[in-house]
């Protein structure tokens, strides 16, 4: 009896210390079963306190009647499945007549608490039939994305959603989201959200075009998966102008491809770079632009040109680069009107909109203004402690709260450095090929040391 209590003590003491420490083992351990016992055995009261239950229908009502049998109950929806999954549990319900998928998204909270989980979301999947994604822990406390993503060309596992689904970053999606803007506030997870793409995108057949003004601190070090890279506006201004160059080769090649005849199917006439002939395809591109603020600004009139050939060109491959296979990726502070002309009209065309941390509303607008005021919300509210947290957004109004991994960029750097040879030799951009020298070869800055360090 005594090694029996002790077992037990060890078997709770154990769970707690996991729960504790690691919520995700303590859920594969331990949680899955306790939460589906939990929610199968409180099922019905907790959906009838939650008022999401009604009445029997007329017939059962008169059935019982003539029988002389007891009245039936209300109904709570019907229970299609309950999944367990690596982070809570899904359940899949079949709504009564009268209930609709508001009433359950209006009780998520409410079911939240009476089931004991970390967080309820419901969305409806077809008519009548509602999934509730249940979390029984924090997932984007310490964030482990799976082991097995759904992988295709042109799709990054990118970040973990608060409901334990995976976001992906997908250029070919079929809600055509070539091109995104990512924003938030200094130090709020920007560089590591794109770091993380470039890790996704690094193993895929794909060419990776980097402007960093930041001196290129942040994608200079990943420069051998890079076929181009500039650290400065001028460099960036010529770069951008060479993609245009390549945008119209590209559409002339697809054009040549075209030969519209009788004989040509519909769905084989060529559109996109996508339709083209495995042999003739051209590599897709996808230009990541970090600090967008820094191409945008100048002090002098030459400054303000070069700027303007900028904007013209980022406009030029967000309206066309989509169907010759260039995807933009832009992330900075703020991207608004007050860093002067064109720059809203670029917003508009960058459909994937990601908001890290912000210091105010207007920044948050920037982003989710012209899309979702609850995402707005949303983005204020993220909590200065939590580096990484995000909101995820596209032009369709829905979003997600998300965290990337916290990729480093010696884990970013292997990866780029063994996919290495994957880095596609583009004619039109060798110029702006990052030359490979080791960390010894790099100019020393003329900045002094601190006394302090010195
Ligand atoms: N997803 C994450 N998970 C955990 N920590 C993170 C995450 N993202 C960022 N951080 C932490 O926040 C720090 C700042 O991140 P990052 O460099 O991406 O910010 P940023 O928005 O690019 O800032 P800046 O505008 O100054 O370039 C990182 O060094 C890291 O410690
Ligand atoms: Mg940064």
């Amino acid at each position: 009896m005594t090694g029996f209590t002790v077992a037990l003590v060890l078997v709770v003491a154990a769970a707690g210390l996991l729960r504790w420490r690691r919520p995700a083992w303590y859920w594969l351990a331990f949680g899955v079963t306790l939460a589906t016992l939990r929610v199968l055995v409180r099922y019905g009261s907790v959906m009838d306190a939650c008022g999401l239950t009604v009445p029997p229908a007329r017939w059962r009502l008169a059935l019982a009647r003539a029988t002389n049998r007891p009245m039936p109950e209300s109904r709570p929806p019907r229970i299609l499945r309950l999944r367990p999954t690596r982070t809570g549990l899904v359940l899949r319900l079949k709504l009564r007549p009268g209930q609709d998928a508001f009433d359950i998204a209006a009780a998520s909270d409410r079911l939240r608490h009476s089931f004991s989980m970390y967080g309820v979301t419901s969305r409806e999947l077809r008519s009548g039939v509602v999934e509730l994604r249940m979390t029984g822990y924090d997932v984007l406390k310490r964030v482990q994305m799976p082991a097995a993503t759904e992988t295709r060309p042109m799709r990054v596992p990118v970040a973990l959603r608060q409901d334990g689904s995976v976001h992906y970053r997908d250029y070919r999606d079929y809600r055509a989201i070539p091109h995104a803007l990512t924003l938030g506030a200094t130090e709020s997870g920007k560089s590591v959200y794109q770091r993380n793409l470039v890790a996704g995108l690094a193993p895929m057949e794909v060419a990776l075009v980097g402007i960093d003004c930041k001196q290129g601190v942040e994608l200079f070090p990943l420069a051998r998966r890079f076929s181009a890279l500039a650290d400065n506006p001028d460099t960036a201004a010529e770069l951008l102008d060479a993609l245009v160059a390549r945008m119209a080769d590209v559409y002339q090649l697809i054009r040549a491809q075209q030969r519209i005849t009788v004989d040509v199917p519909d769905a084989e006439i060529a559109a996109d770079i996508w339709d083209l002939p495995d042999e003739l395809r051209p590599t897709p591109i996808v230009v990541l632009v970090d600090e967008v603020a820094e191409l945008a600004l100048f002090a002098s009139r030459e400054e303000e040109k070069r700027r303007d050939r900028i904007i013209t060109a980022l406009v030029r491959l967000a309206q066309l680069g989509r169907a010759a296979g260039i995807y933009l990726e832009i992330c900075g502070q703020r991207f608004g009107s007050e860093l002067g002309k064109g720059i809203t009209m670029l917003r508009a065309q960058l459909t994937g909109r990601t908001a890290h941390r912000v210091n105010d509303e207007t920044s948050a607008n920037m982003a989710f203004g012209d899309i979702s005021p609850d995402a707005v919300l949303a983005a204020i509210q993220i909590p200065a402690e939590m580096r990484g947290i995000a909101i995820a957004g596209d032009s369709s109004g829905g979003w997600h709260r998300i965290r990337a991994p916290h990729t480093s960029l010696r884990q970013a750097v292997n990866l780029c450095n063994r996919h290495a040879d994957r880095t596609p030799d583009l004619p039109e951009l060798a110029p702006f090929r990052p030359a490979l020298a080791g960390p010894a070869a790099a100019p020393v800055p003329p900045v002094k040391p601190s006394p302090a360090t010195a």
